[in-house]
């Protein structure tokens, strides 16, 4: 059975992303998958403050909540990003828990959901960047899913549009599965 570890985006409350996360965690646990959540609100990171980079030979992060993050990631067959779009790009405490992490992402399958007034393209587009393009060199899926607010799902989150937002979640889990 496959083990994804799903990535919360949002510490805001009552954050459309809980709402996102839990209809993730159940098709993929309808798809037989195994599922961890780490929620980031929870696993309060550090801005990343580590005088080398992750991907340094020096690299020795000591933080708790780090050292359990990148063991979630080294754990997982595969890891799905749930992001709301924020000024046309990815959550920012997302992208920092991305940054804490180094070679644990190497050739690691990515799947990405987001949401937004458009869904979520832009703030895709940084995550592949990040995990794809740059030297992490995780191995992200082609079909990110784009949730819109008032077609795909409201504004609080909850679904509007179940055929639509299960084919997109659908296609992006399937990628990575
Ligand atoms: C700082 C900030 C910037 C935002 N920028 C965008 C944006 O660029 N595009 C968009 O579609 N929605 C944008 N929104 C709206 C969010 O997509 C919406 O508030 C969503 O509910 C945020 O996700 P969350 O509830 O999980 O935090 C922004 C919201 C915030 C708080």
């Amino acid at each position: 059975m496959a083990k994804i570890l799903v990535v919360t985006g949002s510490v805001r409350p009552n954050s459309v992303n809980e709402k996102v996360v839990t209809i993730v965690v159940k098709q993929l646990q309808d798809k037989g998958a195994d599922t961890v959540v780490a929620n980031i609100k929870e696993l309060t990171m550090p801005f990343y403050d580590f005088p080398s980079p992750s991907l340094s030979e020096r690299f020795k992060p000591t933080n708790e909540n780090v050292l359990r993050f990148t063991a979630m990631v080294a754990e997982a067959d595969g890891v799905v990003l749930v992001t709301p779009e924020y000024n046309h790009t990815m959550s920012p405490v997302q992208l920092n828990a991305i940054d804490w992490v180094g070679k644990e992402w190497q050739d690691k399958p990515v799947a990405l959901v987001g949401y937004g007034w458009s869904g979520a393209a832009r703030a895709h587009e940084t995550a592949r960047e990040t995990l794809a393009n740059s030297g992490l060199k995780a191995r992200v899926g082609e079909n990110q899913a784009n949730l819109a607010f008032k077609k795909d799902i409201d504004t609080d989150g909850s679904i509007l549009d179940e055929s639509a937002v299960t084919e997109k979640i659908g296609a992006a889990l399937d990628e990575i599965l």
